[in-house]
């Protein structure tokens, strides 16, 4: 019996290991050259022990390539073959070119028993198109005009609330969360969230549940990636069954209460309810054929929230954190804000924003310090040749763009760690090659929700800029770090301003 186990076990091990050697050959057997497994260790050990942040170490990984001045890389996440395109040529083809390769991102999504995993940012083919062509005209600009004004009255609130810390420091980091979850809240949800008023309203505290479940949650989210498939099998829900019951009772809620008492309103929501009814966003135009569900608003609305409420809020801290290091940039920006609303009197206007150039290039800078995504994930849909080489990528294979590591490479962007906002005048913006700047990704695939992102972002900001002078607090931890916590880019510790009226 003993020699039988030994035997099944010397079997195993020799299986495994033949298994192994194939899996880890594939980048070999192609050419490309993949990091050491030194490489590796060192990263999951940086990872476990929470020494920094993903978007640190896919830095690390970008500078290996990098420094090898190579136009492509391969990993292996787990034991599945990752592409890492450097040459922004070859991203151009992945992200816009030949976007029907590459036309998914490879999430879990698992609609029969998890329908609220069922929206943009997850589908895959043609349900992803057909619901990208639907929502579309829901970020027009004309649309953006019209929940401007439901915005700019959250603005409300965050002047009382900054109010009441005059002349002492605030956490600015908390302030804006509360700030975009108000927006979001009323402008996708139609509601009345109130979180600047009291921090620990339900929906601020579901929006913290969402983002800030821990590293355990961070493991769970690797493993659906890694093993979508098996992961469908088992019917496992990527939405813990609170919150996803929490976002669709409001859901339904709010569109039972309008429907029934003829409410109509200035917000996201509104144009999802005519997009259920008539299939279109605009009143004059039915089209039967695009109607959405209630699951499928419910779904929709909630990635709205989980893509719009934490990338804005962290833009405008750390911009805020950027302007207090370079105080000249400040007073610029400030000036710029009430040199235009004087030409209103000074009233905020959707078009006064877009005579705001500076303040612009000053939020591009931001984004292209802290783009939120590091990296952008697609997974090949179709068999590809990577143009001008012999490689192949087959049909499966994931691909990590990397827009945090070009957003920081010297070549594109001479010292790198300096805020320097001209980078984005027109002269400037010219020299770059395409595909240099990633903040909200590109092609057909990139966010849908950048006009209105971009619109909570400036609207805050001016408000805040208008009102009121900041200076770092001796509270704020330096150098700042990112959470190493967190899948997006995010300040790890609080973030401490003095406040003074203007
Ligand atoms: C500063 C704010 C924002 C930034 C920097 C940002 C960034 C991004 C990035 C990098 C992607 C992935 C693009 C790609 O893979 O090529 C994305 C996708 C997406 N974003 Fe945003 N986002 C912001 C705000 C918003 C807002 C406010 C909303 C909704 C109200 C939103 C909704 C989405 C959705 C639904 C997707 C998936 C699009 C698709 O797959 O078709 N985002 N965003």
């Amino acid at each position: 019996m003993e020699l039988v186990i030994t035997l099944l076990t010397v079997c195993l091990v020799i299986l495994i290991s033949i298994w192994m050697r194939k899996k880890f050959s594939f980048w070999k057997m192609r050419g490309i050259e993949t990091p050491p497994l030194s490489f590796y260790i060192k990263h999951m050990r940086m990872a476990f022990l929470q020494e920094n942040s993903f978007a640190d170490r896919d830095l690390l990984t970008y500078k290996y390539f990098k420094d090898r001045s190579l136009q492509h890389g391969g990993l292996y996440f787990l034991y599945h073959p990752v592409y890492v395109p450097m040459d922004l040529k070859i991203i151009k083809h992945i992200l816009q070119v030949d976007h029907e390769h590459f036309m998914d991102r490879g999430f879990y999504v698992n609609e029969a028993g998890d329908p609220m995993s069922a929206h943009l940012f997850c589908l895959e083919g043609a349900k992803w198109k057909n619901l990208r062509k639907k929502l579309t005209p829901t970020f027009s600009s004309g649309k953006m005009k019209m929940v401007f004004e439901t915005l700019l009255e959250c603005t409300v609130d965050l002047k009382t609330v900054m109010d009441k810390h005059l002349d002492s420091s605030v956490n600015i980091k908390d302030i804006t969360a509360r700030f975009t979850t108000d927006v979001i809240g009323s402008c996708a949800f139609g509601l009345i969230c109130s979180s600047l008023d009291n921090p620990n309203s339900e929906f601020r505290l579901k929006g913290q549940d969402i983002f800030h479940r821990g590293f355990l949650e961070n493991i769970k989210q690797v493993i659906l990636y890694s093993f979508p498939d098996t992961m469908r099998y088992l019917n496992v829900k990527m939405i813990h069954e609170d919150v996803s019951e929490f976002f669709t009772d409001v859901v339904r809620h709010t569109v039972e209460h309008r429907e029934k008492n003829e409410v109509h309103k200035k917000d996201l929501m509104e144009l999802l309810i005519k997009l259920k009814n008539s299939g279109n966003v605009d009143d004059d135009k039915s089209n039967l054929e695009n109607t959405i569900t209630m699951e499928e608003i419910a779904a929709q609305a909630f990635i709205f929230f989980v893509a719009g409420y934490e990338t804005s809020s962290s833009t405008m801290a750390f911009c805020l954190y950027e302007l207090c290091n370079n105080l000249d940039i400040q007073h610029n920006v400030r000036e710029e804000i009430i040199e235009v609303l004087e030409k209103s009197n000074g009233k905020l206007t959707y078009e006064s924003i877009a005579e705001m150039k500076y303040l612009e290039k000053v939020i591009s800078e931001t984004l292209r310090k802290y783009p939120p995504l590091s990296t952008l994930f697609r997974i090949c849909t179709k068999d590809f040749k990577v143009p001008g080489t012999d490689l192949v990528l087959p049909k499966g294979l994931r691909l990590m763009v990397p827009a945090y590591g070009i957003h920081h490479d010297p070549e594109y962007y001479p010292e790198p760690s300096l805020f320097d906002p001209e980078r984005f005048s027109d002269e400037n913006k010219n020299t770059r090659p395409d595909f240099s700047y990633l903040p909200f990704g590109l092609g057909p695939r990139m966010c849908i929700g950048m006009r209105f992102g971009l619109l909570q972002t400036k609207v805050g900001l001016i408000k805040l800029l208008m009102n009121y002078k900041f200076t770092l607090n001796e509270r704020t931890k330096l150098p700042l770090r990112f959470d190493p916590e967190s899948l997006t880019i995010a300040t790890n510790k609080d973030l401490w301003l003095n406040i003074r009226k203007v």
